[in-house]
C-alpha cells in the first residue's frame, strides 16, 4: 500500500467509499438504471463546456474534440436506455454548437485536429439522436438526420481513388499528419453511418456506399478473410503494408454496420455471413467473458481508454437489429458489466471506474474514457427494455433531413478542400495561414486556461 500510517484518515475515508461502491443486479431494471446513473454522474463531472465562458461541446485537455462527440453519443444512449432526462439539455446544446456553419460537423476551430474519424463520431451521435427520437433541435436549426447526412455527404465527396483503388484517408486536410494514412476507423465511421442512413431513410444511395466501403476494406486487406480488422495502411506504397494492430472499436463499428445492412436487406445471406464472421472475430476481445482492449496488457493512451465504450454500444445495437446474434451478445454484455462495476471504487466520489475490467478491482486509471466505457456496458444491458430504433421507412422516425446537407461549403473549413493551394494561389494560401494561426492561438489559450 502506498498510504502510510499518518494518512489513516484517508484510509478510513476510502474504506467508507469502498462500501458505497456500485451494486448491479442485472435481473432488475431499476438496479441497472441506478448503476448507470451513478456512472453517468461521474462521467459528466468531467464536462466543463456548459460553464460560463467555456465552449459547449468541448471537453477540457487532454481530451480531443472527437471524444466529446463520442461522449454525447453515449449520453443520448443514456437517456434512451434509462429515460433519465437530466443531461438532455447539455447534450443537445453541445451537439448543436459543434455542428459548424454548414451543419456537417466541420467547425473551423477544429481544423487543426479534425480527421474523417473525428467528424464521424459526431455524425454517428447525430444519427443516434435520429434513431432514438431524441428531442429535436429548435426550428431553424438542422435536424439530427440532416446533420448525419451532412457528415455523410462531405465524406462521400472525399472518397479517394488516387491510390489503393479507393477508401477514405484518415485526415481531411493535407497539412495534418496522417493525410497519407487510410485507416479502418475512418472508413468504419463512413460505412456505419451509410448503413444506418440506408436503414433509416430507405435511400439506396447510402447502402450502395456501404457496400462499396465494405468491399474496399476487404479488397485492400484491412479486413482479413477471418474478419479481423487491422488499424490502417499508408497510401505511399499503394496500401501494401499494414499496421496489424486490432482494436475493439474497429470490430464493433463494422459489426454494427453489417448488422444494419443485414436488417436493411431483410436478412440477406451475404450480410448474415458477414455479421456471423465479424461477431466471431469480436469474441477474441473477451477473456472469461470479460471485455478487454488489447493495449490493456501494456499501456492504453487517452483515446484508447474509451474504445470499449463504442464496442459495447455497437454490440448492444447489433443484438437488437440482428436478433440471431442476441443471445451470444447479451451473455457477454452481462458478464462484462458485472466485472466492470467492480472497478468503480475510486476518485473523490468513491465510485469512479477503472480501465481493466478483467482485474476485478480499480487499477488507478481514471478518466472520461474509463467512465464512458463502464456506462455503455452497464446501460447496454437495458437493450431489451428499450423502445427500439425508429425510422422514416417505418413511419416512426420524424427527424428532419436534408439530402443536400453539407454540400454548401461557402466560408467554412470545407473551402480548404476545394481551394487548390498552389504557388500562385495567394488567397488560398493566405486563408490557410490564417486558419493555422487561429489554431495556434486557440491551442495556446487552452493551455493557459488549463
Ligand atoms: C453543466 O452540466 C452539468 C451536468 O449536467 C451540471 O451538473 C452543471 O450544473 C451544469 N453547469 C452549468 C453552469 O449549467
Ligand atoms: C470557436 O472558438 C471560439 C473562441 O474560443 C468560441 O467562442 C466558439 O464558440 C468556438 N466555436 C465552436 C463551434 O466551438
Ligand atoms: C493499388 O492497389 C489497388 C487495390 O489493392 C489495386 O487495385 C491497384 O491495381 C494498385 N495499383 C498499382 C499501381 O499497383
Ligand atoms: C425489405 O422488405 C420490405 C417489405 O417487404 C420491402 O419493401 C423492401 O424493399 C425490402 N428491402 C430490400 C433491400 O430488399
Ligand atoms: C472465429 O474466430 C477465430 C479466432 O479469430 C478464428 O480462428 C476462426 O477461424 C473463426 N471462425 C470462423 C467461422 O470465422
Ligand atoms: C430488424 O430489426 C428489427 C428491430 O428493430 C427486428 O424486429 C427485425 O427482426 C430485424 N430484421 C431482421 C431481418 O432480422
Ligand atoms: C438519396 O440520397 C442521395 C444522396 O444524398 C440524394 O442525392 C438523393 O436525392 C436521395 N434520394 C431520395 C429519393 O431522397
Amino acid at each position: 500500500m502506498r498510504i502510510r500510517s499518518h494518512h489513516v484518515g484517508v484510509v478510513c475515508l476510502l474504506a467508507n467509499f469502498g462500501d458505497a461502491a456500485i451494486t448491479l443486479d442485472l435481473t432488475s431494471t431499476d438496479s441497472i438504471k441506478k448503476a448507470a446513473s451513478t456512472v453517468a454522474f461521474d462521467l459528466m463531472k468531467y464536462y466543463t463546456g456548459n460553464n460560463t465562458g467555456d465552449v459547449p461541446g468541448n471537453l477540457p485537455d487532454p481530451y480531443y474534440w472527437w471524444e466529446a462527440g463520442a461522449m454525447f453519443g453515449t449520453m443520448i444512449n443514456y437517456w434512451y436506455y434509462t429515460g433519465d432526462t437530466t443531461y438532455n439539455a447539455v447534450t443537445k446544446q453541445a451537439l448543436l454548437h459543434q455542428a459548424g456553419d454548414d451543419g456537417d460537423y466541420m467547425p473551423l476551430n477544429q481544423t487543426k485536429t479534425e480527421g474523417n474519424d473525428d467528424q464521424g463520431f459526431w455524425g454517428m451521435a447525430a444519427m443516434t439522436a435520429a434513431e432514438t427520437k431524441f428531442e429535436d433541435p429548435p426550428s431553424g436549426q438542422p435536424g439530427w438526420l440532416a446533420l448525419a447526412q451532412g457528415v455523410f455527404n462531405t465524406q462521400a465527396a472525399r472518397w479517394d481513388t488516387s491510390t489503393c483503388a479507393g477508401g477514405l484517408r484518415w485526415q481531411i486536410f493535407t497539412f495534418n499528419n496522417g493525410y497519407n494514412y487510410k485507416n479502418s476507423i475512418s472508413n468504419g465511421c463512413f460505412f456505419n453511418l451509410a448503413a444506418r442512413l440506408a436503414l433509416y431513410t430507405g435511400n439506396s444511395t447510402y447502402s450502395d456506399w456501404a457496400v462499396k466501403t465494405f468491399d474496399w476494406m476487404y479488397g485492400v486487406g484491412l479486413m482479413s478473410p477471418e474478419y479481423k480488422i487491422f488499424d490502417g495502411t499508408q497510401n505511399t506504397d499503394n496500401c501494401t503494408a499494414k499496421d496489424h494492430n486490432t482494436w475493439t472499436y474497429n470490430a464493433g463499428i463494422f459489426l454494427l454496420g453489417s448488422a444494419t445492412m443485414y436488417n436493411y436487406t431483410n436478412g440477406s445471406a451475404i450480410w448474415q455471413e458477414r455479421v456471423t464472421g465479424l461477431l466471431n472475430a469480436s469474441l477474441v476481445f473477451f477473456t472469461d467473458g470479460v471485455m478487454y482492449e488489447p493495449c490493456e496488457s501494456s499501456k492504453c493512451n487517452i483515446d484508447q481508454r474509451s474504445f470499449k465504450a463504442y464496442f459495447s454500444r455497437w454490440l448492444a445495437a447489433t443484438a437488437e437489429i440482428a436478433p440471431f446474434t442476441h443471445d451470444t451478445i447479451m451473455e457477454k454484455l452481462a458478464s462484462s458489466a458485472t466485472a466492470a462495476v467492480k472497478t468503480c471504487t475510486a476518485g473523490n466520489t468513491g465510485t469512479q471506474c477503472g480501465l481493466r475490467w478483467t482485474t476485478g478491482a480499480n487499477d488507478g486509471s481514471l478518466g472520461v474514457g474509463e467512465q464512458m466505457a463502464v456506462l455503455e456496458i452497464v446501460q447496454s444491458n437495458l437493450v431489451d427494455t428499450a423502445p427500439g430504433w425508429v425510422s422514416a421507412v417505418k413511419g416512426t422516425g420524424t427527424s428532419e433531413g436534408d439530402v443536400n446537407a453539407g454540400s454548401d461549403s461557402s466560408s467554412t473549413a470545407d473551402d480548404l478542400l476545394v481551394t487548390p493551394v498552389t504557388m500562385g494561389d495567394r488567397v488560398g494560401a493566405g486563408f490557410l495561414t490564417a486558419l493555422v494561426l487561429i489554431g495556434v492561438v486557440g491551442g495556446s489559450a487552452t493551455m493557459i486556461i488549463s
